[in-house]
């Protein structure tokens, strides 16, 4: 047996206290956690607390747990525009990296990270974890075996996301600034464009999307609709908060296959219910285990992504979600944005040295977003509204 990874968790938000520190205690022979960091005091008494860490196990700079001899594996949960910061260093000191989804808010801080992880040969892995979902295990399984021929397109509803806030010590409203988190509901939920592109099982090439506001005068959107379409295939994929629909249907040459969640709900907040495989020869209801709440359910997704990061790390092939991966995901859902504020379509990957691969999703601002274009006219993401300069939102909360 191999000694346990030890892991150093930096941000002891929401995820990495709810979800991260209980999937590495659940296996105390892979994992042990060695150290903590926070600069907000009582999230990080929350997290020494919870984890039973001594107070010299606990830094309000991340740089200090960075620094650690008894840290093999930096696992990043903060927000995702201070991830590229702490992952640089991370692979600068030579320790693996776990990252939390979006990889970052910008696909240049992204691509960064990439770059310092390949440099210093290190693993950087991302919490794709609805990857693990087992109806979709299931699904990509049917399509793999040709249950329904080749895939031709892929709808993921996702139109009842609950807006949760942040941690309350912190920015709870970190969700709404897009300079923090890169976009609104789809940059939160940009599990559904992985999603999308995972059943599509092809690289997706071009998007088209259309967002909007949940309220007037917010700065970031509430609903996006988004096409992604592969070399010969498409996804379309919807995410909203609110009370829309959710429910995923992947349609093939020679059959079809649908998930179905509680009350037509959404993924992960409405549990699985049936998974339907429709051919020539009828419908059949797949036997899987029966869907569980939220909580447990990303609790073991959880598991499970680290568990894969892990095997990683020890035996050197990739995890299910790579760099890489991630920033081809992020690039998708930045895509996706700028098409909506440009009203054309948009190809990745995107210019390296464009604004909105630099800047993510404020960088449209440096575009020439029509006065027509209903994402200038609503104001989102500090587009001024009557005229082509720019009224960022502050960075705080
Ligand atoms: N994979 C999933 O299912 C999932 C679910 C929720 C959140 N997330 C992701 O996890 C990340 C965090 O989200 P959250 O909901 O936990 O946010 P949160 O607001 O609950 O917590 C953020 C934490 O980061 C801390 N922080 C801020 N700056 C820091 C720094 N420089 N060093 C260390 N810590 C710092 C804050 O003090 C706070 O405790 C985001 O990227 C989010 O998208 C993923």
């Amino acid at each position: 047996m191999t000694a346990p990874l030890r892991v150093g968790i930096v941000g002891c938000g929401n995820v990495a206290l709810n979800f991260h520190v209980p999937a590495y205690q659940a296996e105390p022979d892979r994992f042990t956690i060695t150290a903590l960091a926070d600069p907000t005091p009582e999230r990080l008494e929350l997290g020494r607390s919870t984890t039973g860490l001594s107070p010299d196990q606990v830094h309000s700079d991340a740089l200090a747990l960075i620094a650690r001899d008894d840290v093999d594996v930096v696992d990043v949960c903060t927000p995702q525009h201070l991830h590229r910061d702490l992952a640089v260093a991370a692979a600068a000191a030579g320790k693996h990296i776990l990252c939390e989804k979006p990889l970052a808010a910008a696909p240049a801080d992204a691509a960064a990270m990439v770059k310092a992880a390949e440099q210093a040969q290190v693993v950087l892995g991302v919490v794709h974890n609805y990857l693990f979902f087992p109806e979709i295990v299931a699904a990509r399984t049917l399509i793999d075996d040709g249950a329904i021929g080749e895939v031709r397109t892929v709808t993921v509803d996702m139109l009842g996301v609950v807006d949760s806030p942040g941690a309350a010590g912190y920015r709870p409203q970190w969700r709404h600034d897009p300079a923090a988190a890169g976009g609104g509901v789809l940059m939160d939920m940009l599990h559904g464009v992985y999603l999308g592109e995972h059943l599509l099982g092809e690289p997706v090439e071009r998007v088209s999307a259309y967002v909007d506001a949940a309220t007037p005068g917010d700065a970031v959107e509430g609903l996006a609709l988004c096409r992604l379409e592969s070399s010969c295939r498409a996804a379309l994929v919807n995410i909203g908060w609110g009370f829309g629909p959710g429910g995923i249907r992947i349609n093939g040459s020679k059959g079809r296959i649908v998930l179905r969640y509680r009350d037509e709900g959404t993924i992960p907040w409405a549990p699985f219910e049936s998974l339907s495989l429709t051919t020539e020869a009828g419908t059949e209801i797949l036997d899987l285990p029966p869907g569980q709440e939220l909580v447990p359910l990303v609790a073991t997704a959880l598991q499970a992504t680290v568990a894969d990061f892990a095997d990683a790390v020890t035996t050197g092939r990739a995890p299910v979600a790579p760099g890489r991966a991630a920033l081809h995901t992020l690039e998708a859902t930045v895509a996706a944005y700028t098409s909506a504020a440009l009203g054309e379509s948009v190809g990745i990957p995107l210019p390296v040295d464009g604004p909105v691969h630099r800047r993510g999703v404020i960088g449209l601002a440096e575009l020439d977003v029509p006065a027509a274009s209903s994402v200038r006219a609503s104001g989102l993401f500090g587009l001024a509204a009557d005229s082509s300069s720019t009224d960022l939102p502050t960075d705080g909360s």
